[in-house]
C-alpha cells in the first residue's frame, strides 16, 4: 500500500501534553508491509524522521522539520499456547489500556498492573513502561520491527531488547533506527498477583480483598491511578515527567542523614532508587506553576499543561525544576519523555 504524506500536519491533538506544532511531513502507517515498501522505495532516504505512537511520552517543542510516522497498525490475537503460557500478539497501533483489558477478558491475565497507562502497544517496549511492581519487558516474549535504514523486518527476543528501568535498546544503540510494528507477550498460565508495591497492597487491604482475581487487581490499579494522576483527556500531561534517579548506597545514606523521610528503594544491583516526586515536592514545586505549566498538585512528578502552553514553556519549567533539585539535593533529574 503506498504511503500518503500530508504537509504541515498539526500535532496538538496527537500528543497528550497538547502542545502545538506542525510536522513538515506526516503519514499514518497501517501495516509493516507498508513501512517496508516506504523505506525500500527511498521514501525516508536523507529525511529526519520520528516514529509516533500515542504521543503520551513526547514534548513537541514547536514546528518539526521532519517526517512524522504515526504507527496505527491494528490487530490482536492469541498466536500460541503451551503448558506454561499464552502468547498474545498485538499490532503497534493498538491502544495499550484497551489491549490490557481485553487480555483479562479473554482469560489471559498478567498485564493488569499496567492498566490505564496512556499510549500504544508499540510504544510500550521503547521506554519499558512500568507501574505497581511490574515492567512490561518482563511480559514480552518478542517483538517485530522494521529497520528504517534497510527496510527489513526484524525480530527481537526479550534479551535482545536490553530492557532496564524506563529503558531499552530502542532508546540506546538502536535509537531512531527501528519502528516497532508488533509485540508478542508471554502470559504465564499460573497467575499470581503482584502486590509488592506498597500503594497497591494498601488498596487491596482497604478493599478487604485477600486473594484477588486479576480483574480486582486491575480495578485497584485504575483507582490508584485515577486518584493520583491527571487524566490526559482533561488536563495535558505525559505521566511521570522525570525518571526516579538511581544512586549508590553511600550517596543515598548521605542524603538520608539530612532527609530521613526520603523514600528510597533498594535495587537488585545494590543501588538505591529515589522518589523524584518527593525531591520535586521538597523543592516547593508540587501544585506550583510558572505560567501555563506546573507540577501536578497530587503528584509532583507529573508536569501539567494547564492550557495554552508551548513547548518552550514546558522546557523552561523543566530547567527550573532540574536546577532547584540539583541545588538542594545535588541530583540531576533525567527527563522521561522525548523532545521532538
Ligand atoms: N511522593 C511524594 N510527593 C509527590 C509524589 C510522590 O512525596 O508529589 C512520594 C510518594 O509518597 C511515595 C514515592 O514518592 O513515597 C513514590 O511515589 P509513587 O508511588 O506515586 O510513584 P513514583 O515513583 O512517583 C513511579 C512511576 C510511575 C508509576 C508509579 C507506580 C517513574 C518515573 N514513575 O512513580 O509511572 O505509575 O511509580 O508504580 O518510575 C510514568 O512513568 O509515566 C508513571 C506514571
Amino acid at each position: 500500500m503506498p504511503t500518503v504524506f500530508q504537509k504541515d500536519y498539526p500535532l496538538d491533538t496527537l500528543n497528550t501534553l497538547r502542545l502545538p506544532g506542525r510536522a513538515r511531513r506526516f503519514a499514518e502507517i497501517v501495516s509493516a508491509g507498508q513501512l517496508v515498501e516506504l523505506v525500500r522505495g527511498g521514501g525516508l532516504t536523507g529525511e529526519r524522521f520520528f516514529v509516533l505512537g500515542g504521543g503520551s511520552n513526547i514534548v513537541v517543542s514547536g514546528d518539526v522539520d521532519a517526517t512524522v510516522l504515526r504507527m496505527c497498525i491494528p490487530g490482536r490475537e492469541l498466536v500460541a499456547s503451551d503448558d506454561d503460557a499464552h502468547y498474545v500478539r498485538a499490532g503497534a497501533g493498538e491502544n495499550w489500556h484497551e489491549f490490557v483489558a481485553w487480555t483479562l477478558e479473554m482469560g489471559w491475565p498478567g498485564l493488569e498492573n499496567l492498566a490505564l497507562i496512556p499510549g500504544t502497544v508499540g510504544a510500550a517496549p521503547i521506554q519499558n513502561i512500568g507501574a505497581y511492581g511490574l515492567e512490561v519487558g518482563e511480559c514480552i516474549h518478542s517483538l517485530e520491527a522494521v529497520d528504517l535504514r534497510s527496510g527489513t523486518l526484524v525480530s527481537f527476543d526479550r534479551e535482545a531488547c536490553c530492557f532496564a528501568y524506563r529503558d531499552s535498546i530502542f532508546k540506546q544503540d538502536a535509537a531512531n533506527r527501528f519502528a516497532v510494528t508488533a509485540v508478542t507477550f508471554r502470559l504465564p498460565k499460573r497467575w499470581l498477583p503482584i502486590l509488592r508495591y506498597a500503594d497497591l497492597a494498601r488498596e487491596m487491604s482497604s478493599r478487604g480483598i485477600v486473594a484477588p482475581r486479576p480483574a480486582q487487581v486491575m480495578e485497584a490499579v485504575i483507582a490508584i491511578r485515577q486518584r493520583k494522576l491527571p487524566d490526559p483527556a482533561v488536563i495535558g500531561n505525559a505521566g511521570s515527567f522525570f525518571k526516579n534517579p538511581v544512586v549508590s548506597v553511600e550517596r543515598c545514606k548521605k542524603l538520608l542523614e539530612f532527609n530521613p523521610d526520603m523514600p528510597h528503594y533498594p535495587q537488585p544491583d545494590g543501588h538505591e532508587k529515589i522518589a523524584a516526586g518527593w525531591l520535586i515536592e521538597k523543592c516547593g514545586w508540587k501544585g506550583h506553576a510558572d505560567g501555563p505549566v506546573g507540577m501536578y498538585e497530587h503528584q509532583a512528578l507529573v508536569l501539567v499543561n494547564m492550557g495554552g502552553a508551548l513547548g518552550t514553556d514546558v522546557l523552561r519549567v523543566v530547567a527550573s525544576v532540574r536546577r532547584d533539585v540539583v541545588e538542594r539535593f545535588g541530583i540531576a533529574l533525567e527527563m522521561e519523555p522525548v523532545v521532538l
